[in-house]
């Protein structure tokens, strides 16, 4: 029962990101690695749902394990310059016969449909074609890459047809010259450009962890590229898979891709969390400002009200309507982080030198956090900017919380003329000022 509940509150919350998700374009790097783990299935199931919710997909196949054990069988030693392969004529044999059968195997997982199966009646249609156009990428620091090669158009027209169509497209490695030559690329790469040409909204990288971590092992939940750069040197070190990935979201980020996300593909479950939830399961790489603290506007009152309804219930707060919160909008902040109104907090004039702070609210996922404080210091400056010397705070269940931050208990006698007279006793509110 409590796991059926969860799970209904879940769906339920997930519903605003399955509308943002709808007909948008997601290019996914599917590394060598990911295909190989044993949460591949589960990925696969995770990535038909995507489908069936109208998201737009492009799968970027990447072979590199696969290409090295074909290599090693085959009494050839695989060789990497800065982590690049380099390709000669018979490496590029084997890199096409373990790419034609890696392709082969992943359309198969594609067309299963057992009834009992996630995938029964997904009706998944893939297509493939000559997309990539490369060219070799040439002697780099005195070292020949010969036939590996880098992508130099991608014919995003073709790719929007079948996406259009509903297809769900697959591209590898390879890509091809106007000579009619075969090149191997690097499949982050590919990812990249891909995402670039079609204008996608996301970027989507499988990595071994839980996204980056930094030299803590915390998890970053959200990065800018230039602190993603920083984390990349290190990285390099330990993790050159989740490295690469990681450079590869840097190169799209900076190229407009808005959203780069790196992911779990050893646990299962973390696409789904991470594209349905507001915290993520992996690390968001992203120019724009996922949460910001900002002045608060008439689109905002359904959010706040949403947001204050339960300390209203609890009597922490005033009650406020819809026509009151409208009315005085001018006087809140708000924080919102990706589209959700998480925090509230109001200061209101009372007279030439004193304002009264006012409803403080937090969401629930979100309290000791910092964000009241952040609020805090917020409300001050904005009300030294109104020219006011104090603020004083009316509460009934968070004395503590002012007293902590500086404020001092005063009689109610002391309040300005205009909060005493509206002062209500049933409430029996505590009064505290702080000089700024
Ligand atoms: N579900 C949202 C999205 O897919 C937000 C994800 C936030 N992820 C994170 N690692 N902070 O765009």
């Amino acid at each position: 029962m409590d796991n059926l509940q969860t799970y209904i509150e879940w769906f339920r919350h997930s519903s605003s990101y399955i509308n943002a998700h709808r007909r948008k374009v997601f290019v996914l790097l599917l590394p060598g690695e990911a295909i190989a783990h044993p949460n591949f299935g589960n990925i696969v199931h995770d990535i038909t749902l995507l489908h069936s919710l109208g998201v737009k997909l492009v799968l970027v196949q990447g072979a590199r394990p696969q290409i090295d054990t074909a290599l090693t069988s085959a009494g050839l030693e695989p060789r990497y310059h800065e982590g690049l392969r380099i390709t000669d004529s018979e490496t590029l044999r084997h890199v096409k016969q373990t790419v034609g059968s890696l392709s082969i195997d992943l359309e198969a997982q594609f067309s299963m449909g057992l009834v009992n199966s996630p995938m029964h009646g997904a009706d998944i249609r893939t297509s493939r074609g000559n997309y990539i156009t490369a060219r070799p990428l040439g002697v780099l620091n005195g070292v020949d890459f010969s036939l590996t090669g880098v992508v130099r158009k991608v014919d995003a027209g073709a790719i929007r047809e079948h996406l259009d169509e509903r297809s769900i497209v697959l591209v590898s490695n390879l890509g091809y010259s106007p000579t009619g030559e075969v090149f191997n690329l690097s499949s982050e790469d590919v990812a990249t450009e891909v995402a670039v040409a079609l204008r996608a909204d996301k970027l989507i990288l499988f990595v071994p962890g839980s996204g980056v971590n930094n030299p803590a092992g915390e998890r970053q939940s959200t990065l800018k590229p230039q602190a993603a750069e920083v984390l990349m040197k290190e990285l390099r070190m330990t993790d050159l898979q989740t490295a690469e990935a990681l450079r590869a979201a840097v190169a799209a980020c900076r190229k407009q891709i808005q959203r780069c996300q790196l992911i779990s593909y050893t646990r299962n479950g973390a696409l789904l969390e991470e594209l349905f939830t507001r915290e993520g399961s992996g690390t968001l790489v992203s120019q724009e400002r996922f949460e910001e603290l900002r002045q608060a506007t008439i689109d905002d009152v359904g959010g706040i009200l949403e947001l204050i309804k339960p300390l209203e219930e609890q009597g922490v707060l005033v009650r406020r309507s819809r026509e009151l919160l409208e009315a005085e909008i001018d006087y809140f902040k708000v924080i919102e982080r990706d589209g959700t109104i998480i925090a509230c907090a109001a200061i209101y004039p009372l007279d030439e030198t004193c304002g009264e702070i006012a409803c403080i609210a937090i969401h629930r996922e979100y309290q000791d956090t910092g964000r009241g404080e952040h609020l805090m210091q917020a409300l001050e400056v904005e009300a030294r900017r109104l020219g006011l010397s104090e603020v004083i705070v009316l509460t009934t269940q968070t004395a503590h919380w002012f007293r902590e931050r500086g404020f001092l208990p005063m009689e109610v006698g002391e309040l300005p003329v205009k909060k005493q007279q509206m002062y209500n006793y049933q409430r029996n509110s505590k009064a505290f000022r702080k000089a700024l």
